[in-house]
């Protein structure tokens, strides 16, 4: 770490991320984003937090095997059972970073923890100094420093940086902070701390208040060097600082930020947006900075007018640095595999031989259905295919009568195990009827906890994505998820993909790390 100027990213959309209310991940998921982090060229990737889960600490050890490029990082609490194991699944990474943290402020002292200040440090020192001997980057959290007493922060950062803490991360635990009072707690911290000049200083901010980008971009200006952030800003409950808006704050504003900067490759932003966006199930809101579909839609004509005239008189950002592509008509139903390579290349997706002739299957029943097939359908394709379960279940035939007044009726065939297997049945609405009929035929015994819609693209013939939420018989919550320009075929798709990842048991692990 040596450009003075040069803010690290640090992302933890696979740990803080992944603890957001509804979402979801599995390994491959976590692999796959990973890889996409690596792309974006983030400098640190927060992989997970190990003890919580063997499915955790597998997804670990599989980024820190394979990703290169990010140094990989896992989450560990103070505690020696939570660093071993983190540390063992970090071996094979060529960087790593093991992250302890433990709270300081007196509320989790007194209320969380019981424990007094003087043993807090004991701990601190202890841990960080157990994990030195083990590996040669140690970042140290007080957690919920934002409410920890100044000066009793400043001795447990004076405590760990002497004990051997290379990072020193100040959270905003429960987004309560502000910019002028978080920027004055970065200051205080540079102005009280003797050996400070010995760590990086780095800033974790969640959004309960919608000011973690905010506070962030504070804390660089008071010389924070590292921000810890999330694609979409996902995390827990409001969620974290966007990285999106973080990376795009820094390069907009140049002229306030005194040229600082970060490394990251802003034309893979959206690319990573809708990856963990579909990857997730966490849909991205329309007039979400950077990101959003309406992030550079201009409605009203004097806006019109100006952007004709002179572009950067309403946009202070190009959509194509973001990687934002224009709505564009692509490929129809004469195109063929090459041109679908192609443009899938120029998409950023590099696609093995099995993955490319799947999607091209696809891509040719969607051309049937679809007059125009655009940038956005490709992706939502790509995105469904190659990260869907293995097909135990397959639909292979959709029916449906609807009439008002009348109860619908649907019918569903069904392939599983080289038999086709097919039942009829009734419900409150189309969805409801194939769902119910989808779980006579199968046995399945679930508990729908979600259900979204989203138009890909705009249009009469647009393709519906629905992202479901769905309980196994052990709690265990999966995401599925369906493509189709028939929203009802979407809806099954969606059901079906769902109990694909059950049949597999790919599921999310339920500890986090707040409250522990
Ligand atoms: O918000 C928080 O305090 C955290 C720590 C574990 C860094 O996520
Ligand atoms: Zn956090």
């Amino acid at each position: 770490m040596t450009d003075s100027k040069r803010i690290y990213i640090f992302d933890t959309t696979l740990r803080d991320g992944e603890q957001s209310p509804g979402a979801s991940l599995d390994e491959k998921s976590k692999l796959e984003i990973a890889r996409q982090l690596a792309e974006l060229r983030v400098d640190v990737i927060e992989a997970g937090f190990p003890v919580t889960s063997p499915g955790d600490a597998e997804a670990v050890k599989r980024i820190a095997k394979e990703i290169k490029g990010p140094t990989i990082c896992a989450l560990a609490r103070a505690l020696q059972k939570d660093i071993d194991i983190a540390l063992d699944c970090l071996k094979p990474a060529k960087r790593s970073r093991l992250h302890i943290f433990i709270a300081t402020s007196e509320i989790h002292r007194k209320h969380k923890l019981n424990k007094a200040k003087d043993e807090i440090v004991r701990i601190a020192t202890w841990a960080v100094k157990h994990a030195r001997q083990h590996i040669g980057e140690v970042e140290f959290s007080p957690e919920d420093a934002s409410r920890t007493e100044p000066p009793f922060l400043y001795e447990v950062i004076r405590q760990v940086i002497d004990a051997g803490a290379t990072v020193v991360n100040i959270p905003d635990t429960v987004g309560y902070t502000t910019p002028f009072e978080f920027g004055s707690l970065i200051k205080g911290i540079f102005e009280n701390v003797p050996n400070i000049h010995k760590a990086i200083i780095s800033v974790h901010c969640h959004n309960d208040l919608g000011l973690a980008v905010a506070n962030s971009l504070a804390a660089v200006k008071f010389g924070a060097r590292q921000v810890e952030c999330t694609v979409n800003g996902i995390g827990e409950r409001a969620g974290n600082a966007a990285m999106e808006e973080i990376v795009m704050a820094l390069d907009t504003r140049k002229d306030i930020f005194a040229g600082k900067f970060t490394n990251v490759r802003r034309d893979q932003i959206c690319k990573s947006s809708r990856l963990v966006s579909s990857l997730t199930g966490m849909i991205v809101q329309p007039n979400k900075a950077v990101v959003g579909r309406n992030a550079f839609t201009h409605e009203s004509g004097i806006h019109q007018d100006g952007l004709l005239k002179l572009r950067k008189t309403y946009e202070i950002m190009r959509p194509q640095d973001v990687g934002f592509g224009e709505t564009r008509l692509v490929l129809g139903k004469h195109s063929g595999r090459h041109a679908l390579e192609n443009r899938l290349q120029k998409l950023g997706y590099k696609l093995s031989e099995k993955e490319l002739a799947l999607v091209f299957d696809n891509f040719k029943t969607l051309a049937d259905r679809k007059k125009e097939v655009f940038d956005e359908d490709l992706t939502a394709l790509v995105d469904k295919e190659v990260t869907a379960a293995p097909k135990t279940y397959e639909l292979i035939h959709l029916g449906m009568r609807t009439e008002s007044g009348k109860a619908p009726w649907v019918s569903i065939k069904i392939k599983h195990k080289n038999k086709t297997i097919e039942a009829e049945g009734t419900g409150n609405g189309p969805v409801h009827a194939s769902y119910q009929t989808i779980d006579k035929l199968l046995g399945a015994k679930t508990r729908l906890l979600d259900y979204q819609i989203r138009s890909v693209t705009v249009g009469e013939d647009a393709q519906g994505e629905v992202t479901v939420k769905v309980a196994g018989e052990k709690d265990e919550v999966i995401i599925g998820q369906g493509l189709s320009t028939d929203v009802i075929e979407a809806s099954v798709k969606a059901y079906l993909d769902a109990l694909n990842k059950l049949a597999h048991k790919i599921s999310k692990k339920s500890p986090t790390a707040h409250g522990v």
